[in-house]
């Protein structure tokens, strides 16, 4: 028969969190159809597909289908662009990776597949990280160590701000300093800290005051056309924390739920002021891959 898998695009960082944290959005998704074939062949629709192969060498859906063993006919449904800072290829790769694994019945565990999932897009990207896959695989909010995922279920209310830029995921990292103080090493140990403990609070304040970091982000920023303005703005619109999201662009804010309208109209209207356009997601985080 055939499945269908929503896996949810995911913001990693989170500021405080480089490279270990990551959040499952409420949306947007990709949607994901596949059936048992005897190869992998993959049609792309949505957001962005023209950029993406279908080949299945190139795609980081096909490296995953090689990696469980699990030929299929695949249809991607894409709910978020590529290089956007949202976990747009991990989202593809969490949703083949549930699927194959369910089609196939190969009895893999949500935590046993994330290290699966990413395999699939370094083979792609060649650089393999966790914190966009876990969060995508097993929702929530999620700390991706080398000794594994840590899962935590939070309701915190996002917008996600994705302008129409391009930043190359390479220049992101060409940017990350090489060393950091140890006063800044002690305010971001304090900041993933609270951020931590706000997630299990389902508190908005103190995730967006442990979203703060000097280190990676200031760095970043300069990539990102309008982000000062847009992160004054959103502060002012009363957003309880801002950052990148990802490597970015997308800028991403926490805020109470009845400030959220008000935050998505204001990050819009600053990137606008800086001849940018935007498109804006009023989010939240959600759940994991679900399979229909
Ligand atoms: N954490 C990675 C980065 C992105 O910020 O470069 C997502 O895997």
């Amino acid at each position: 028969g055939m499945l269908t898998v929503r896996a949810p695009a995911t913001s990693a960082n989170l500021g405080s969190g480089f490279d270990v944290f990551g959040v499952a959005l409420e949306r947007p998704a990709d949607v994901v159809r596949l059936e048992k074939a005897d190869r992998v062949t993959i049609e792309m629709t949505g957001a962005g597909s023209q950029y993406i192969p279908e080949d299945p060498d190139k795609n980081t859906v096909g490296a995953v289908a090689e990696a469980l063993d699990a030929p299929a006919r695949i249809q991607i449904d894409k709910g978020v662009r590529p290089a956007s800072g949202l976990g747009s290829s991990a989202a593809s790769a969490a949703a083949a990776a549930v699927g194959l694994n369910e089609l196939y019945d190969r009895g893999y565990s949500r935590e046993e597949l994330v290290p699966i999932a990413a395999k699939g897009e370094a083979v792609v990207s060649g650089d393999a990280h966790d914190d966009n896959v876990a969060p995508s695989i097993m929702g929530g909010f999620t700390i991706a160590t080398e000794k594994g995922v840590t899962q935590v279920d939070a309701d915190i209310p996002l917008v996600a701000c994705l302008p129409d830029i391009v930043v190359s995921t390479r220049d992101a990292r060409n940017v990350v300093p090489e060393t950091a103080r140890v006063d800044q090493m002690v305010e971001t140990v304090g900041n993933a800290a609270s951020l931590t403990t706000g997630m299990h609070r389902d508190d908005p304040e103190l995730v967006g005051q442990g979203m703060h970091d000097t280190v990676v982000t200031p760095a970043r920023a300069k990539l990102i056309d309008g982000y000062e303005q847009v992160r004054e703005a959103a502060l002012t619109a009363g957003a309880t924390g801002v950052t990148i999201s990802g490597a970015g662009p997308t800028v991403i804010a926490a805020c109470a739920e009845e400030d959220r309208r008000k935050i998505a109209s204001t990050m819009l209207d600053a990137f606008g002021d800086c001849g940018v356009d935007a498109r804006v997601y009023q989010t939240r985080i959600g759940g994991g891959a679900e399979v229909f």
